[in-house]
């Protein structure tokens, strides 16, 4: 369609209905002005423009990068590194090529201030969240014209509302900015856009809000919700009709909570409940200044480099992470292994090591094939039982570079020790699980309320073992994170499903040894972790399940083979939407049982691991060689997890 067959009235005769034809031309003849035109502001002159608003002044001296796709409009691998003015500009008279449209290239600024506001009608703000200042000067100066002005705040998956009418209270008395630092402008300014903070219960991630850097979590559902409230509003206000709620009134709808919120704060953030709340988050602000922004990663520039990229997320045993790599070429590279028996009762003869080597090695057998080669792996010295040292050859296929179905769930896949839905699997679940695991294995199910109290009372007897036992006390003593959601060589504390208070316990005791002993003894102190770490989940999942090898390992390339294995079934579950939580401490103490092999010196846990070997023989329907032991169910992925050493720290 070519610009001279627009009409205003056919483009925008949609709108009648909901305005009447009056309205509409009323609408036409406006003008807004717009601060920033990133997050929200490019979205509020789209929905404006399409309201049919004839006449804007607009402002914003950025230009589009990367970082910008997840929300703003106009942000495309076209636009990048385009003033973002001239880029809505260009879509907004696309829209409406009749628009009076004028620009404000190097942004708002007290200098510009009065041109800015020149014969506008309504202020509708986008600025950056963290642009505090000329907030402050754009809505004093919109007060003083007698201007009304809107803000609509992207906050997680919502929006918080407040209008600035004329005669009515002001953004300074409703914020109290003035005279206070940076920081406390900031969180005041935070406070009093919503003061219902309902999206503060869904942050999965706090790490990535970086108060240093400016920066902090979006979503492009926000910044339309944004869009449509400042539409609306803008047509009530400018149209003279409609309830507009006005500080110290404001209105939180969040999607994600099913809620809306209308809250009411007399003297703004002098009210008592605002300072309240102040009080809260200036602390929760203090501790997040004080932390370390998030490093963002050297992105890898070779093949191989992409390559094992992927591979340092195989699992590992307490996410020890046993290996380090060393680059040789562009087709050959060397992993020196380690195991960690020397201080780990988990590490059996290192096997649980060389299980997770193995995972490794499937994740570099995926990468390499999305790079078009072939990785082939080859122990330097074939005979030794430890610690391979193993080569790394890349060739190029015969056949094209193919996307393997499970790369994309090398990153996504992560232990989840919650309880899940105990939903049943279904059989085409199981069959995809059945194929994953490849000629040589097969999977035994347990599964149905009477087999999962039995893996319970298996779980609950390994348990006992565990937390009473000094052996493992010195595990757990170095292997737990304290305090963190996240953690690059160890498992954080939030991942491993107790509550707050069970973890406060459990941090207390973990100090020494005796503290363990004297809760053990006088205050059955591993009752609640028990119950909370294995007879729950036990319980609340779809199914246990075995890896079984048909023929019994008893070398190091088997426990590789095996790992290999299981780590095409845990990838297959995380593609089937599956939540995975290795249950291996039966296995293991079970394992000891059966070779007759001491983990402790305390006589009666080796007695308790006999009994375990029984049961554990019984459910499995006699002895066999489980490569691989846990749970499975439908849920969430895990929001705290370990996270990996960077190939930077892994390469020698
Ligand atoms: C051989 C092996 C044994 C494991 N045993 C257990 C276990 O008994 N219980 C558990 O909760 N996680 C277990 N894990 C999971 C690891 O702790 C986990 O993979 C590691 O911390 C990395 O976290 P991620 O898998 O979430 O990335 C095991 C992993 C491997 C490879």
């Amino acid at each position: 369609m070519s610009v001279e067959n627009f009409n205003y009235e056919v483009a925008f005769s949609r709108n009648l209905g909901w305005v009447t034809e009056t309205e509409q031309a009323i609408l036409r003849a406006k003008r807004i002005a717009i601060a920033g035109l990133g997050g929200v502001g490019g979205s509020h002159l789209l929905t404006l423009t399409r309201l049919g608003i004839g006449h804007f002044n607009i402002a914003d001296l950025d230009i589009f990068e990367q970082e910008n796709f997840n929300r703003q409009a106009g942000a495309s691998i076209r636009h990048v590194g385009r003033e973002k003015i001239e880029v809505l500009a260009e879509l907004a008279l696309d829209i409406n090529p009749q628009l009076d449209l004028v620009k404000f290239p190097s942004g708002v600024s007290t200098d510009n201030l009065d041109s800015f506001l020149e014969g506008v009608d309504l202020y509708v703000d986008a600025l950056d969240f963290f642009a505090v200042e000329i907030r402050q000067a754009v809505f004093a100066a919109c007060a003083e014209k007698g201007i009304p002005a809107i803000t609509a705040a992207p906050l997680g998956m919502g929006v918080a509302f407040l209008a600035f009418l004329p005669g009515q209270m002001s953004f300074e008395e409703y914020f109290r900015l003035a005279g206070q630092t940076e920081d406390e402008q900031l969180l005041r300014f935070l406070l009093g856009l919503s003061p219902a903070m309902l999206q503060a219960k869904y942050l999965v991630d706090d790490t990535r809000l970086d108060l240093n850097a400016h920066k902090g979590p979006s979503t492009a559902m926000a910044c339309e919700l944004c869009a449509g409230m400042a539409g609306t509003h803008a047509l009530k206000i400018l149209l003279n009709r409609g309830e507009v709620p006005a500080a110290p009134r404001g209105l939180h709808f969040d999607a994600y909570r099913n809620k809306m919120a209308k809250t009411w704060r007399p003297m703004g953030n002098d009210n008592p409940l605002q300072r309240m709340g102040l009080k809260i988050i200036r602390k929760r602000f203090s501790e997040k200044l004080a932390m370390a922004p998030v490093k963002t990663e050297v992105l890898p520039a070779s093949a191989v480099e992409r390559i094992l990229d992927y591979a340092r997320w195989a699992p590992s045993g307490d996410n020890t992470q046993p290996w380090q790599f060393e680059i040789r070429s562009d087709e050959h590279f060397v992993i020196y292994t380690r195991d960690t028996r020397d201080w780990c009762v988990y590490d059996l003869d290192g096997r649980a090591s060389q299980t997770s080597v193995g995972a490794l090695l499937e994740n570099i057998a995926i990468a390499a094939r999305s790079e078009g080669l072939d990785a082939s792996f080859s122990l330097d010295d074939p005979s030794a039982d430890a610690e391979p040292l193993i080569d790394v050859y890349l060739a190029t296929r015969e056949q094209p570079a193919e996307q393997s179905s499970l790369l994309p769930y090398i990153k996504a896949r992560s232990v989840q020790r919650l309880p899940l839905a105990t939903r049943a699997l279904m059989a085409k679940h199981k069959l995809a699980l059945e194929a994953a695991v490849g000629p040589g294995y097969r999977l035994i199910w347990i599964e149905g309320r009477q087999q999962k109290w039995q893996m319970a009372r298996l779980l609950l007897r390994a348990a006992k073992i565990r937390l009473t036992i000094p052996e493992v006390y010195e595990v757990h003593k170095r292997i737990i994170h304290w305090g963190v959601q996240f953690s690059t060589d160890r498992i954080p504390d939030q991942a491993l499903g107790a509550d707050a208070l069970t973890l406060k316990m459990m941090k207390w005791a973990l100090q020494s040894w005796s503290r363990v002993k004297m809760l053990n003894r006088y205050f059955a102190g591993t009752l609640m972790p028990r119950i909370q770490l294995d007879l729950i989940p036990a319980l609340r999942c779809g199914a246990h399940f075995m890896i079984v090898a048909d023929v019994p390992r008893d070398k190091c390339s088997d426990y590789l083979a095996g790992g290999r294995a299981t780590q095409r079934f845990w990838l297959t579950a995380t593609q089937l939407g599956l939540q995975l939580q290795p249950e291996m401490t039966p296995l293991i103490f079970s394992t000891y049982s059966r070779k007759g092999r001491r983990f402790t010196d305390c006589p009666e846990k080796l007695a308790e691991a006999d009994l375990l070997r029984g049961e554990l023989d019984a459910l499995s329907g006699g002895e066999v060689d489980a490569v691989f032991m846990g749970r499975l169910g439908f849920g969430a992925s895990a929001s705290s997890r370990s996270l990996r050493k960077s190939l930077q720290q892994l390469e020698q």
